[in-house]
C-alpha cells in the first residue's frame, strides 16, 4: 500500500477482532511514532505499549471519550510535556504515522482524547512533567471496513491562489 492509498482508505476503526497482533507490527508503529519529526526535533513525546488484558481493562477506566478502547488488542498512550509551542501539532502526526503504519498492516486503529488525567497518571505511573494527551487503541478489524469517509468536497476545502476562487486543477500540469 502506498502512503497516498493507506491515507485514502483509513477509517477510524472502534470494533476489533480477538486475533492478537504481533510484536513486529507493535515495533514497527512504535518506530514509526519515534521517527516523526517534531519541532526543532524536540522529541519531547514518550509513549507507553499498553498490550495486557489488565492495562487495557485500566486504559477503559480512565477514559472519558474511549470506552471502546477495552476491545483493543493493544494501545499506545501519548504522553507529551505540555506548553512546548505546537507539541499538540508534533503529537498529531506521531499519532498518524503509528496509525497509517499499522493499517498498511492491515491492523486498524482509533484514538481518543477524553482521559481522566490524574487517573491515568496513577494507573500507569506518568510522572507530573508529562501529560497523556491521547490514547490510540489497535486490533485487526471486526467485519469487513466498509465505511466511507465523511469529508466535505475540495470545492469546499481549497482555493487556487487566494481564499474564495475556485480551485481548477489542470489534470496534465
Ligand atoms: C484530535 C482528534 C481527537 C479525537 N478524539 C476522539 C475521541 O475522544 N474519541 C473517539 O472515539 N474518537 C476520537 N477521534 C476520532 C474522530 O472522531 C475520527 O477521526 C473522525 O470521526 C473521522 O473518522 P473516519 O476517518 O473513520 O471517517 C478524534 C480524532 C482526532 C483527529
Amino acid at each position: 500500500m502506498d502512503a497516498a492509498e493507506a491515507v485514502r482508505t483509513k477509517l477510524e476503526v472502534r470494533e476489533f477482532k480477538q486475533k492478537r497482533v504481533s510484536s513486529d507490527v507493535k515495533r514497527d508503529v512504535l518506530e514509526a511514532a519515534r521517527l516523526t519529526q517534531s519541532s526543532m526535533n524536540s522529541q519531547h513525546w514518550r509513549f507507553i505499549l499498553v498490550q495486557e488484558p489488565d492495562g487495557i481493562r485500566r486504559l477503559a477506566e480512565t477514559s472519558v471519550t474511549g470506552a471502546w478502547i477495552a476491545g483493543a488488542d493493544f494501545a499506545v498512550i501519548v504522553c507529551t510535556t505540555p506548553g512546548k509551542s505546537v507539541y499538540l501539532f508534533d503529537v498529531g502526526r506521531a499519532v498518524q504515522d503509528m496509525q497509517l503504519t499499522a493499517w498498511d498492516r492491515g491492523v486498524a486503529s482509533g484514538l481518543y482524547t477524553g482521559v481522566k488525567q490524574p487517573e491515568m497518571r496513577e494507573a500507569f505511573d506518568i510522572p507530573e512533567s508529562l501529560s497523556p494527551v491521547v490514547v490510540v487503541g489497535f486490533g485487526y478489524p471486526k467485519g469487513r471496513l466498509l465505511g466511507k469517509k465523511k469529508r466535505k468536497p475540495l470545492s469546499e476545502l481549497a482555493f487556487l491562489e487566494r481564499y474564495g476562487k475556485a480551485l481548477e486543477l489542470d489534470a496534465k500540469a
